[in-house]
């Protein structure tokens, strides 16, 4: 049984916690930071598991009682939590991306890089959990066939309800990271260069946010990316993708089906209410990336398809050509 420690108790934190309770039979939650008191005791109260309440993440860092952790603070504390983390040498999972700049990205990616090598094996991996998300996997399996040809450019949605916070780069760090991780796993290929695009700006939006932005981006092997972010769409949770291959198309719809057209058949969405955030849509992703970080802690061999520090790097890198581009 591994015991971990949770920093940052909010929508991710507490979703990691749940899963864990109830989807991850090898791992038990016996340690919550948070600064805000009143949600790690109501949390603690839920899981039933926590021994160690802190709002000092020191404490929690070398507790004992804790042997492995997840970050889930606001992507300005990652950078302070991951130092934290390598000092406790436990075991840890981050949440993307691993700094919001790529100054600090870069340094911090050294230090990590560092560690890892002192200790000889892979200690901290980040949370880009499409990876592990049944859709893109099957995608990725699609593709592979060869049925379909390559791939030449791809669309990519991703539409928040709202986003507390939201910055014209934070839509980059914080939102876009995600497709730059999630494709150049599938593609296997590397970013070369980003523009930003800007449609008419949304009222439902905050003021001085380019939202909606749209995103073109081009890989090595010339497969293209046509993007975009909504931070605001009043609508309802909202992810999809769609690549476009010689000989047909796979597309990701809002509730994760994998529709196809080919050989003049095509395959059809699935209706209905829409979530509020991205928990439900990845829920299954968040829970197999759980175990196989925890499996990974158990068995001592790393998974491939957990990010590592590299991975990570790499994603703010092309964040960071996004963010030149604004
Ligand atoms: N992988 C994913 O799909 C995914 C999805 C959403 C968010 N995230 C990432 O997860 C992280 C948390 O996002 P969230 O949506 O849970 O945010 P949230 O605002 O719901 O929760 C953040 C929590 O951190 C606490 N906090 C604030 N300052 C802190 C500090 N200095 N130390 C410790 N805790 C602090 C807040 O009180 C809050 O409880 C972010 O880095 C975000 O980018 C990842």
């Amino acid at each position: 049984m591994v015991k971990v420690g949770i920093i940052g108790v909010g929508v991710m934190g507490a979703g990691h916690a749940r899963f864990i309770k109830a989807h991850v039979p090898g791992a038990e939650v016996v340690g919550l930071f948070d600064i805000d008191s009143a949600k790690v005791s109501s949390l603690a109260n839920e899981l039933g598991t926590v021994k160690v309440q802190t709002n000092d993440v020191a404490e929690l860092m070398n507790h004992p009682e804790v042997e492995a952790i997840i970050i889930a603070s606001p992507d300005p504390f990652h950078v302070e939590h991951l130092r934290a983390a390598i000092a406790s040498k436990k075991p840890t999972l981050c949440e993307k991306p691993i700094a919001t700049n790529i100054e600090e990205a870069r340094e911090i990616a050294q230090e990590i890089r560092n560690y890892e090598k002192s200790i000889g094996k892979r200690m901290i991996n980040f949370g880009f959990m499409r990876r592990f998300d049944p859709a893109y996997r099957e995608v990725k399996r699609l593709i592979e066939t060869g049925d379909f040809g390559k791939p030449t450019f791809f669309r990519t949605i991703t539409r928040n309800v709202s986003s507390t916070g939201a910055t014209t780069p934070g839509l980059y760090t914080n939102i876009a990271i995600h497709d730059f991780d999630i494709f150049r796993w599938l593609f296997n290929d590397e970013w070369v260069s980003v523009q930003s695009h800007y449609p008419r700006n949304s009222t439902m939006s905050q003021p001085g946010v380019a939202d909606p932005l749209v995103i073109t981006a081009f890989m090595k092997s010339g497969i293209m990316m046509v993007g975009d972010i909504v931070a605001f769409n009043n609508y309802g949770y909202d992810a999809r993708a769609e690549i476009v291959c010689e000989k047909g198309s796979i597309e990701i719809g809002i509730n994760g089906d994998v529709v196809t057209r080919v050989n003049r058949l095509m395959g059809a969405h699935t209706g209905g209410s829409m979530a509020e955030n991205w928990m439900p849509r990845f829920e299954t992703s968040y829970i197999e990336e759980l175990r196989a970080w925890i499996s990974s802690i158990e068995s001592g061999t790393t998974n491939s398809d957990l990010a590592t520090v590299d991975d990570a790097l790499a994603a703010n890198e092309v964040c960071a050509l996004g963010v030149a581009s604004i």
